[in-house]
């Protein structure tokens, strides 16, 4: 089986059917229907409806459906997962995770789907750990705003200050098998800005990047996809290792470089990860 890409993620407030309704066109990986932050306070009771009757409607093809609610101790957190366990979709997205406490008291609410954590405060960076070894949690979503301002960062080149938040989730989230998204980048006008923070965050591991704007899908979508030249190494690692082993040589050399078995794992990934895309392309 063909793994599920998850290069973009895409947040679309839970109140807007216009732009609900958008995400039907557009090739995200997934989508995070909000019913926290992007919806105002006097909205958010009728967001539930809003987002659970255009989920009912469907169409929003192989984008994976996650719905942020608000947390639990927010005066919606409650009613808002009671009323996602009645939604056609696929995980509940919990903000403000903090520990593995938090994605208890969600399960006993929500019980049937897998939950994906906002990791956004300090303590949840801290506990990073125990929460991704959560048996009901299947990626991290990186809250980089929320952390920058419980941080006092400022906005520095290449997110310099965000980067231990950033790679201690993402170990942790490779720790225990867990899916790991990076956090937003705001001006969704600054493409060049866009790409920038894309390949960091594909540099560092991540599996995609969430996205506020239709405008980030295209950029977002290539970035954290295998390259021509990673497919075009891939292929030719495989095949020099191949023959290297038929030869009885335990490591073979591509480009002056050594190839070993653990490359050829990373080669085969990418491999299959361009066929996932290139599937999703043709479908
Ligand atoms: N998802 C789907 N469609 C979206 C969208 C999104 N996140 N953001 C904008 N669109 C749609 C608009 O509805 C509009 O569609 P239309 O042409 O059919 O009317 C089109 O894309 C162009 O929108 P534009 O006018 O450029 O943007 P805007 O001024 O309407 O909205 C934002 C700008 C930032 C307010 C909006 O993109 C947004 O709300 N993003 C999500 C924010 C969010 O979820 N934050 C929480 C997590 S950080
Ligand atoms: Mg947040």
């Amino acid at each position: 089986m063909l793994p599920r890409p998850h290069r973009t993620a895409l947040y679309i407030p839970g109140s807007k059917p216009r732009a609900i309704d958008k995400a039907r066109g557009l090739p995200v990986d997934v989508i995070l229907f909000d019913l926290e932050d992007a919806v105002a306070p006097d909205e958010k009771v009728a967001a539930r409806d809003i987002l659970a009757s255009e989920l009912a409607q469907g169409g929003f093809g192989h984008s994976l459906r996650i719905v942020r609610i608000n947390a639990l101790g927010s005066v919606w957190g409650a009613d808002d997962a009671k009323a996602v366990t009645r939604m056609d979709c696929d995980a509940v997205l919990l903000p403000k995770v903090n520990g593995p406490a938090d994605i208890d008291a969600l399960t006993a609410l929500v019980p049937a789907l897998p939950v994906w954590a906002m990791i956004e405060t300090p303590v949840g960076v801290l506990n990073a750990a125990a929460i991704a070894a959560h048996p009901s949690v299947a990626g991290f979503v990186m809250g980089t705003n929320d952390l920058a301002k419980d941080l006092g960062t400022r906005k520095a080149p290449r997110r310099e200050p965000m980067l231990f938040a950033l790679g201690a989730c993402l170990m942790a989230a490779r720790a225990h098998g867990v899916v790991a998204i990076d956090g937003v980048y705001n001006a969704f006008k600054d493409d060049a800005g866009l790409s920038a923070e894309c390949e960091q965050g594909r540099d560092m591991g991540f599996d995609g990047k969430s996205i506020i704007h239709p405008a980030q899908v295209e950029i977002t979508n290539r970035i954290f996809a295998p390259t021509e030249a990673e497919i075009d190494m891939a292929h030719r690692q495989i095949a020099a290792f191949e023959a290297a082993q038929a030869a009885g040589q335990g490591v073979a050399v591509v480009d002056g470089r050594i190839v070993e078995n653990l490359h050829i794992v990373t080669a085969q990934a990418t491999l299959a990860q361009a066929a996932a895309i290139a599937a999703l392309e043709t479908s």
